[in-house]
């Protein structure tokens, strides 16, 4: 089987982080791009990581560049350019900026990657998908956004370490958009097939899920000058190794929704398998009124921070 190519757009803190667990995952070869004054900066990631490949017995060829040229033919686009949040800003507080950013990555990669299938990180996350999505012109099915993967993995972790229990017993979803209304579905959260309802009292999992829609800022707060990129990497490559090994996972994902949930024409999480084609489908399932509520609610922050997109 031919080598996967995954091109990394914006080689930052997550970009660098993407870089490494795909090289550990040895998912494929891997360019790092940025702008030209980060050059050095991701030339020097690239040789770092390829450093330590001989230790694990990887191989993957990881190289930096500021030319997009690099990213020609690749089967896999992984976008984190822009800038991150800082103490006190929301994620729609970067829209303007990441919003021209994104235009000139959207075009390029149009240019140069046509066929990849997509994920876009960058925040505010599903305005800069939708952005993504109309510039370039990819079909849907190759375009997606990382943010449930995340915002489910931040809620496993808390009721894991609430239970004392394996992370990897904890089974949940997380609807909705990338922000403070999004929607865990406590009813299907569940901890080695036991439902979550059965094992913590309402009150307590009303603060997990409470801890859960503010958990990218408590590391913003912690940090001082950024936001986080261990989490949010490791999310999005499980998207993209689903993709490349054609695993059809379920990942609460960024999709496009044409009429699924009651939604059309937005990008918003939702259940999606990944497979190699793509964002092969959506999986829709009855909500309880209170689910639909928050939905619809969520929907609306999502439309807001789109309509500024003027797109
Ligand atoms: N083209 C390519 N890369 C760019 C561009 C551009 N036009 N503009 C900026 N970048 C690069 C920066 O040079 C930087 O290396 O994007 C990178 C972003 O990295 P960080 O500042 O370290 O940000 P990071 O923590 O990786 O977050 C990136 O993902 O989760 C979101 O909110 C977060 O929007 C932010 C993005």
């Amino acid at each position: 089987m031919a080598k996967s190519k995954i091109a990394l757009i914006g080689g930052g803190q997550i970009g660098g982080n993407l870089a490494l667990i795909a090289a550990q995952k040895e998912l494929g070869d891997i360019v790092i791009f940025d702008i030209p004054n980060a050059e050095g900066m991701v030339k020097g990631k690239a040789l770092d990581i390829t450093q330590l490949l001989p230790h694990g017995g990887y191989d993957s060829a990881i190289t930096g560049t500021s030319d997009y040229k690099d990213i020609s033919g690749s089967d896999v686009v992984i976008i984190t350019a822009g800038i991150p949040r800082k103490p006190g800003m929301n994620r729609e507080d970067l829209l303007g900026i990441n919003l021209k950013i994104i235009t000139d990555v959207a075009n390029n990669v149009k240019k140069y990657a046509s066929n990849a299938f997509v994920i876009v990180v960058s925040n505010p996350l599903d305005a800069i998908v939708y952005a993504f999505y109309k510039i370039s012109g990819f079909s849907k099915n190759m375009v997606v956004g990382m943010a449930g993967a995340l915002d489910s993995s931040r809620f496993r972790a808390f009721i894991a370490m609430e239970l004392g229990v394996s992370f990897q017993d904890v089974q949940c979803m997380v609807l909705g958009g990338h922000g403070d209304t999004m929607v865990p579905i406590i009813r299907s959260a569940t901890v080695g097939g036991v439902p979550i309802t059965d094992l913590i009292d309402a009150d307590r999992l009303e603060e997990i899920v409470n801890r859960t829609r503010f958990a990218g800022g408590e590391i913003v707060k912690l940090f001082g000058n950024g936001s986080a990129f261990y989490a949010p990497a490791q999310s999005a490559i499980e998207m993209a190794e689903s993709y490349i090994k054609d695993k059809k996972r379920v990942i609460p994902s960024a999709s496009l929704c044409e009429g699924e949930f009651g939604i059309d024409g937005y990008f918003i999480g939702v259940p999606t398998v990944i497979g190699s084609g793509g964002i092969e489908r959506i999986i829709e399932f009855p909500l309880t009124d209170d689910e639909n509520t928050s939905l619809q609610k969520t929907l609306g922050a999502v439309q807001k921070t789109v309509a500024e997109t003027n797109l």
